[in-house]
């Protein structure tokens, strides 16, 4: 993935605004079983999924389970700056942004977010440019407006999707969304509550992933994994690709 690139002789400059955050390991160890992981270049591992699919959940736990392995591993930091201009656009009702600006916004924070990453064996992503570019489908954005933008970026090494019915995931939400997570507005008009909106505007970010995933993959593919499982289950399945793609040559790219 060459859009990622890694720094060898340290961070650059830009301390906690830095939007990559290193794992706890700096050199590699020992893998359970006693093998080594000498990566020349990390593994971009994405997570995507619906909101309230679990991919934080997921992220957080998938990125324990690799350190625990030996890998070095480094997430995203959630805490962005692109990312706190495009929140504070969506949390006003009244400036809420349109489909174009919303996912060059969008863009613009997985560019930065991705520009310089420390030396690791596994880059994990909670949410890549897929994310933007499946709001925008939804949104109707037509995909020869979208996919040349997807373009833009290198396909990760491995996406994972974790899928999640809109139902299940507005319920683990508690029943309770964002406008935004709605669609927006206009989509908020159509459907007449929130909750709806929901279900609508996500099962249509669901289609947008799906169509986006066939069209730019790298080279150890997409794996929609079933996210209607137990946390544990559910973690036991994503790393069971990423171990795969890591270290034991290349997974089936199919449904997991
Ligand atoms: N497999 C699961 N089973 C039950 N609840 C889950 C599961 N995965 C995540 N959750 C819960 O669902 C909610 C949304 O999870 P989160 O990881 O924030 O989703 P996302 O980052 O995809 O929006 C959280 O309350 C989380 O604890
Ligand atoms: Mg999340």
């Amino acid at each position: 993935m060459r859009a990622i690139h890694t720094v060898v002789d340290g961070r650059p400059a830009g301390g906690s605004q830095d939007p990559l955050t290193a794992g706890d390991g700096t050199t590699p160890r020992s893998l359970e079983g006693g093998s080594t992981v000498h990566a020349s270049s990390p593994t971009v591992v994405v997570i995507e999924g619906i909101d309230g699919a679990g991919k934080s959940s997921q992220c957080g736990r998938v990125a324990e389970r690799l350190t625990d392995r030996g890998l070095r591993v480094v997430t995203c930091a959630p805490d962005r700056p692109l990312r706190r201009v495009y929140k504070s656009l969506i949390d006003d009702a009244d400036g809420f942004p349109d489909a174009r600006t919303s996912v060059l916004l969008g863009l613009a924070d997985y560019a930065y977010a991705t520009q310089d990453v420390p030396p690791a064996d596994v880059v994990l992503l909670d949410r890549y440019a897929y994310s933007s570019c499946a709001d925008a489908l939804a949104l109707g954005m037509r995909p020869d407006q979208v996919l040349p933008l997807l373009r833009l970026f290198d396909a990760p090494d491995l996406t994972l999707f974790v899928d999640v019915s809109p139902r299940e995931a507005l319920a683990r939400k508690g029943g309770a969304c964002s406008l935004a997570e709605a669609g927006g507005p206009e989509v908020l008009r159509g459907a007449g509550s929130l909750p709806d909106a929901f279900v609508t505007y996500q099962n249509a970010v669901r289609d947008g992933f799906l169509r986006l995933f066939a069209s730019h993959t790298g080279r150890h593919g997409f794996h929609v994994v079933d996210g209607e499982r137990s946390l544990d289950d559910v973690t036991d399945a994503l790393c069971d690709v990423v171990l795969r793609a890591c270290g034991a040559g290349l997974p089936e790219a199919v449904d997991a």
